[in-house]
């Protein structure tokens, strides 16, 4: 019951962060770090969203892209305030709020909200996966000749150039189309909800992805790293997919 609760207040937290973002075109770009950009709203929508569900939730823990906070404890808050801000600085609509719930190293609540589209993608552990309420599915899709993929080109990590041609190049050849959307959260859910088949990026983190990986696999597809041994959640590296491609996916898209 009290992960309900925590749904409902998650979802609460990210359209109120949303109507925050949407009214908020008067910003400032600060670079973090090469290719790695920042807003006043970044930490804004952060600090509505930390402020929101530590009053509903006093004993949570809470870990934010821009303000951190605490990496162990029995039930934290794992937060991207905008996944994809370089898509909002351009006013382009895919950028997101991500907030997954995870209790004893498990995420069990993922929420990802797309407020310029008014897209509201959630999941439960073990109760599926809902985009604005109505239950969704991963694409049936199975021939990689007509499937189209969703990736990042990596363009932090110039040592990664080659490998990422390399696998562009092998999937330029056999699959059926590429997508390139700017957060890697509303990417896992564009394969949750069938819209591409798969997704795959280099050396994200895991408040980029906590929350769509809960509604890809809820959604009855898999997220796998870039080699078979690695745990995703940990290593940040993702290679998504519907399920039935993951094998082709798999195949391609590894060091
Ligand atoms: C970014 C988005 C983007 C991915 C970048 C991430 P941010 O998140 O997820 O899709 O390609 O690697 O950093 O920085 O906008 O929260």
């Amino acid at each position: 019951m009290d992960l309900y609760e925590r749904l409902k207040a998650a979802q609460e937290a990210a359209r109120k962060a949303g109507r925050l973002i949407l009214s908020s075109r008067d910003f400032t770009v600060h670079a973090k770090a090469l290719h790695d950009y920042v807003t006043e709203t970044d930490a804004a929508s952060e600090r509505l969203i930390r402020e929101y569900l530590l009053s509903r939730f006093p004993g949570d823990d809470f870990f934010g892209e821009e303000g951190g906070g605490s990496n162990e404890s029995t039930g934290r808050w794992i937060v991207d305030p905008i996944d994809g801000t370089n898509d909002y600085i351009r006013n382009i609509p895919m950028y997101s709020v991500s907030i997954a719930y995870e209790r004893m190293g498990q995420i069990v609540l993922g929420v990802v909200y797309a407020p310029a589209l008014d897209e509201m993608y959630t999941a439960v552990r073990g109760e599926g996966a809902c985009l604005n309420g109505e239950r969704i599915r991963v694409s049936p899709m199975s021939d990689p000749g007509t499937a189209a993929f969703g990736f990042s080109a990596n363009v932090r990590y110039p040592g990664m150039h080659d490998t990422t041609v390399r696998i562009l190049s092998d999937l330029l050849l056999t699959c059926g189309d590429l997508r390139r959307f700017g957060s890697a959260a509303y990417e896992l859910c564009q394969v949750a909800c069938g819209r591409i088949e798969g997704f795959f990026e280099y050396g994200l983190h895991i408040y980029d992805i906590a929350a769509g990986v809960l509604i890809l696999t809820e959604a009855g597809g898999s997220a796998r790293g870039w080699s078979p041994e690695e745990d995703v959640l940990k290593t940040c590296s993702i290679c998504a997919s519907n399920g039935i491609l993951q094998d082709y996916l798999s195949g391609i898209v590894h060091l």
